[in-house]
């Protein structure tokens, strides 16, 4: 059975006394609820892990990062490495989300050396893919999907490619409020499965766990969920709210 996820994505948000207070009600929370094989993570800012990973120690979480450097340490100034998120006993890293290939330049190359430096030391990469509306609207969205996929991700071994939780994020849904509808969402998650059976094989597809990203809340996460390649959610604004995020959470 693929393990169903919601991970929340708190990107560049909260100061250090609100990020503790949220994750000490969210984790508060999830004591109430049952979550079966699913798992919750939490992907604070860098300077939040440390606390997020103490209060995760006893709470039914784990605990994410939005980005590391591909390597294990040297001269770069300003980055964190793999190495230091396994230090803190961090479980995932985001890579590949569209914020980062926008405003960072971030190519599909560098992403293929961040997946590896991540693996390389048993920290998952929620790997980010998704089409901008232009491509949408042309009717490239399936092509810039497998483009991305098989340029970062198609190199790696069969047993390190298990290690990967994808993430569909239509570029045009982040942030926007205007969410990709369910037929859309699951079209383009067995087309994903699809391209992962045809490179590793039909076990491998069926085991890796896609989440949808993108204005995904409270209302229509369910809606989302019940499609049958949709394995739970990257939840970006939603995220930020313990009740919103609960409800997110128990749609599953
Ligand atoms: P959103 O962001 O839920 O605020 O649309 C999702 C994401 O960027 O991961």
């Amino acid at each position: 059975m693929r393990k169903q996820i919601v991970a929340g994505n708190w990107k560049m948000n909260k100061t250090f006394s609100e990020a503790e207070t949220l994750i000490t009600d969210i984790a508060d929370a999830l004591d109430e609820v049952d979550l079966k094989d699913a798992e919750v993570v939490l992907c604070p800012p860098a300077l939040y892990l440390e606390m997020a990973t103490d209060v995760a120690f006893e709470s039914n979480f784990k605990v994410g990062a939005q980005n590391i450097y591909p390597e294990d340490s040297g001269a770069f100034t300003g980055e964190i490495s793999p190495l230091m998120l396994k230090d803190l006993n961090v479980s995932y890293c985001i890579i590949g989300h569209s914020e980062r290939r926008k405003y960072f330049h971030e190519t599909t190359e560098f992403l293929k050396r961040k997946a590896d430096a991540l693996l390389k030391h048993g920290i998952r990469p929620i790997f980010c893919c998704g089409e901008v509306l232009p491509e949408r609207e042309a009717n490239q969205h399936f092509e810039v999907v497998q483009k991305q996929l098989a340029e970062s991700l198609f190199h790696l071994t069969q047993e390190a490619f298990q290690e990967v939780v994808i993430a569909y994020e239509p570029v045009w849904a982040i942030g926007t409020g205007v969410r990709a509808t369910k037929e859309q969402a699951q079209e383009m998650h067995a087309y994903i499965r699809g391209l992962i059976a045809a490179r590793y094989d039909g076990a491998t597809a069926n085991e890796i766990t896609i989440l949808y990203g993108g204005s995904c809340n409270g209302k229509n996460a369910r809606e989302l969920f019940e499609q049958p390649d949709v394995d739970g959610g990257l939840i970006g604004g939603a995220s930020l709210k313990t009740e919103e995020f609960l409800q997110i959470v128990t749609s599953l």
